[in-house]
């Protein structure tokens, strides 16, 4: 199972980016965005809808819109499958995150930065709410998901500091 998450994680890495839909500001890591994913659909990249939240990020109609409606090569933002076909693609859907994140980056948690903690906030709950309490399982499986990715880029950086001092 784990092994089928890291080969998903950098799905949206991969898939080949077309112009209509780039965003130019990021906000999101990557390692952000692998846990929104594996938060919200266990980054299955079926392209599937649950109550009407879509794709590997589960993302809703206001999201995307909210995040300016970012299409595939081949839709017009008009056309009826617009939505659904750009968040159930990783690439497209990934950018719709950063879209919305840098529209509405915010201190959700009042710690004096923005973070993945507040876009996890700001992804689960919405702009207007992400001050209040995120379900528990949410918050469980997200915070569980960045301190492993904490404790991984710890270990890059001592393997690093080995290889230069030998
Ligand atoms: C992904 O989701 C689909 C549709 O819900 C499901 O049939 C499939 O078993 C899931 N895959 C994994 C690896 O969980």
């Amino acid at each position: 199972m784990l092994r089928l998450l890291v080969g998903l994680t950098c799905l949206w890495l991969l898939v080949d980016s077309g112009s209509s839909f780039e965003v130019e500001n990021k906000p999101v890591t990557e390692d952000c965005l692998d846990c929104l994913c594996e938060t919200m659909s266990g980054c299955n990249a079926s392209a599937i809808c649950v109550n009407g939240a879509c794709g590997i990020f589960r993302i809703t109609w206001g999201y995307w819109v909210e995040a300016g409606k970012l299409t595939l090569p081949t839709d017009t933002a008009l056309s009826d499958d617009a939505f659904t076909n750009c968040v159930n693609q990783p690439h497209c859907a990934a950018n719709t995150v950063q879209s919305y994140m840098s529209k509405h980056g915010q201190d959700c948690n009042g710690d004096d930065h923005i973070d993945c903690l507040d876009f996890g906030a700001l992804h689960k709950l919405g702009n207007l709410k992400c001050q209040e309490d995120l379900p528990y399982i949410f918050a469980k499986v997200f915070n569980r998901c960045l301190k492993d990715k904490e404790r991984l880029a710890e270990g890059k950086i001592i393997k690093k500091q080995e290889e230069t001092s030998t």
